[in-house]
């Protein structure tokens, strides 16, 4: 039976437990997209998890979607990062970087010229997004060309090889949350009549090239993918999510990729049951988890590993306390993007009598 604290194997990595840190975006960044000085601390501190999946990295600068958010393309950046990476495995830690390009859920003013969002189609997302003047509404983003797709992708590719160059053990597509990915993936925002639109089959097919580019790059077996089927999250629409996603996962199966990580919140149907067996990495769950629900899937052989977000975020001991049955910090949101320390690298640890 697998156990919270039982090895595992994910891709070419050897996992020391099956506990994951979520992505989460925490905007500790400059403007230029460079982690500041308090980002090796934070990551360090949480160097007990099985395996750290990084914030939602962009690829490229017109991939920003937020304030002081990182990025991964200038030399400045890699070697920041190079500083996380190194921190993180001084501790005995692996960790990959989650590569999160916004799409439409972006604004001019956070992109270089003032730049357009790129998105599939040119339609505006309903809400508002922060940015340093305050909150503003969505733009009608600009309709990516075939060759600027083309672009992306090779943005993606290069973007893969930076981040191993910074030390990073792998790297994880994100195509959830309604950002670019997830907007060629569904309905609501791909209207395009061109091969990246209509059909399941072509509305895949970005996802598909993203992660074969990254994966000739880097290697498959350490490159993930996240989908949070009808997280319906930043406006995202589609028609029969049970149909695209399943013609996705069925095209992952020859990527040989390390693993397929699975976030939840309310889908009407078990994608867990739908989409596990499809597939044939290994299966990481997510959203919601508290340690029982998390040891149950995994004793039941319903993941290989689980994910905690709020969890990892509030306790950088999460693997301890776990262990010693402790009590669990308590995440503040008031602090979840706020810049400085407070909220980011102070949550405390248990003492050494505690754990003992
Ligand atoms: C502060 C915060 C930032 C997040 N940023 C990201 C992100 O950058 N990329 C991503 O895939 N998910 C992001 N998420 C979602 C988490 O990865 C995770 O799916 C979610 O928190 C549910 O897990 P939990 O219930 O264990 O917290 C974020 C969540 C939080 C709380």
């Amino acid at each position: 039976m697998h156990s919270l604290f039982s090895q595992v194997q994910i891709g070419r990595h050897t996992l020391s437990n099956r506990m994951v840190m979520a992505p989460m975006t925490r905007s500790r960044s400059d403007d230029f997209g460079v982690p500041s000085e308090l980002v090796p601390t934070y990551y360090a501190q949480r160097a007990g998890a099985g395996l750290i999946i990084s914030e939602g990295v962009f690829p490229a600068a017109l991939g920003k979607g937020y304030v002081r958010t990182p990025g991964i393309e200038t030399a400045e950046q890699v070697t920041a990062w190079k500083q996380v990476t190194e921190a993180v495995h001084a501790r005995g830690g692996r960790i990959f970087m989650q590569l999160m390009h916004c799409g439409r859920i972006s604004h001019p003013s956070l992109l270089p010229d003032g730049a357009l969002p790129q998105a599939p189609s040119a339609i505006k997302p309903a809400g508002q997004t922060w940015t340093a003047t305050g909150l503003q509404d969505f733009v009608t983003p600009q309709a990516l060309s075939v060759v600027e797709i083309a672009a992306v992708i090779e943005g993606y590719r290069q973007a893969a090889r930076l981040a191993i160059e910074a030390g990073f053990d792998g790297v994880e597509l994100h195509a959830a949350s309604g950002y670019l990915p997830e907007q060629f993936l569904s309905t609501g925002s791909n209207q395009r009549t061109d091969e990246y639109g209509g059909s399941a089959e072509n509305r895949a097919r970005f996802v598909l090239e993203v992660l074969n580019a990254i994966a000739t790059e880097i290697g498959s077996d350490r490159v993930g993918i996240k989908l949070s089927p009808e997280m319906n999250f930043n406006d995202i629409v589609d028609a029969n999510p049970q149909e695209t996603y399943t013609y996705l996962v069925e095209q992952l199966r020859g990527l040989n990729l390390a693993y397929l990580h699975v976030a939840l919140f309310g889908a009407s149907v078990d994608y867990h049951a739908l989409l596990r067996p499809l597939f044939d990495g290994s299966y990481l769950i997510g959203g919601g988890l508290d340690q029982n629900a998390a040891q149950s899937l995994l004793a039941k052989g319903q993941a290989d590993a689980v994910v905690f977000g709020n969890a990892f975020l509030a306790n950088p001991d999460l693997p301890e306390r776990f262990r010693t049955g402790a009590e669990l910090n308590v995440p503040d949101k008031d602090t979840f993007y706020a810049p400085g320390a407070q909220g980011y690298i102070d949550y405390p640890a248990m003492s050494p009598a505690q754990s003992a």
